[in-house]
């Protein structure tokens, strides 16, 4: 018992040193949270644009991306758009099974880190600390290099299978693989609009991405979303 609350204690000293002394930290508080800043809701280019546009991209800058498009792309594929919690994206029954986590490598204003977004208060909580791109995408499953490790965020899209698993007798699971292929085309999309790349990935080590994102049995990743500038 001693040693879970020394080791809590200094999972939150940690944090609480993050909080002050992280370059472009300011905005993460004392648990790990960092609010982000409002999406925009208008403007952009055209969805026909952005279809036409949209290509897989696998090569990126050796460049930072902001927190300001990060909000835009995690707020694009489940943000909340009305006062009753709808989303940006459908849900079977309203049942919201998706969960989105985003592995920050090199990010203006949110230190390296694993983190998991909350559309009811557009703000992402700290899963750990450090840059978890590298150890998880520093090779690929056949030994090679992985493209994937160039880039400076990747967002990961999991899904939680007993909130649509409740009718008696049925296996809707497929529910959630259909929920997580339209947030993350909304995703995709708003990469184009902000002139950003990216490539939908579903070819990864589904065990090591568990183990790092924490995920808990009845929860899977099921899309790796690389992004970053072309
Ligand atoms: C379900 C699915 C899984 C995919 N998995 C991978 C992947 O693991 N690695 C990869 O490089 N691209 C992956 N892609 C991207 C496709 O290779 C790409 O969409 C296709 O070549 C068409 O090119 P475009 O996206 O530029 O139109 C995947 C696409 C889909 C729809």
């Amino acid at each position: 018992m001693k040693k879970i609350g020394l080791i809590a204690l200094v999972g939150l000293i940690i944090l609480a040193v993050a909080a002050i002394a992280l370059p472009g930290n300011s905005k993460m508080d004392a648990s790990g949270v960092v609010k982000l800043p409002a999406p925009r809701t208008d403007g952009g280019i055209s969805v026909e644009k952005a279809l036409s546009e949209r290509r897989s991209i696998r090569s990126f800058k050796n460049e930072s991306l902001t927190i300001d498009e990060i909000s835009q792309l995690l707020w694009a594929a489940q943000g909340v758009t009305d006062d009753k919690g709808h989303r940006t994206s459908p849900s079977a029954m309203a049942s919201y099974p998706l969960e989105i986590y985003l592995l920050a490598g090199n990010i203006t204003g949110l230190p390296a880190g694993v983190y998991h977004y909350s559309p009811e208060g557009h703000n992402v909580s700290t899963v750990a600390l450090g840059d978890k791109i590298p150890e998880l995408f520093g090779t690929s499953m056949n030994g090679k290099a992985d493209w994937r490790a160039s880039a400076p965020a990747i967002f990961i899209v999991t899904g939680v299978f007993e909130r649509v698993n409740k009718v008696p007798g049925q296996d809707l699971s497929r529910f959630v693989h259909v929920e997580a292929g339209t947030a993350s085309e909304n995703l995709l999309l708003e990469v184009v609009s902000l002139g950003l790349g990216a490539t939908y990935t579903a070819g990864f080590d589904a065990n090591k991405t568990r183990e790092c994102l924490g995920l808990v049995s009845g929860q899977d990743p099921i899309a790796v979303i690389p992004v970053g500038r072309k």
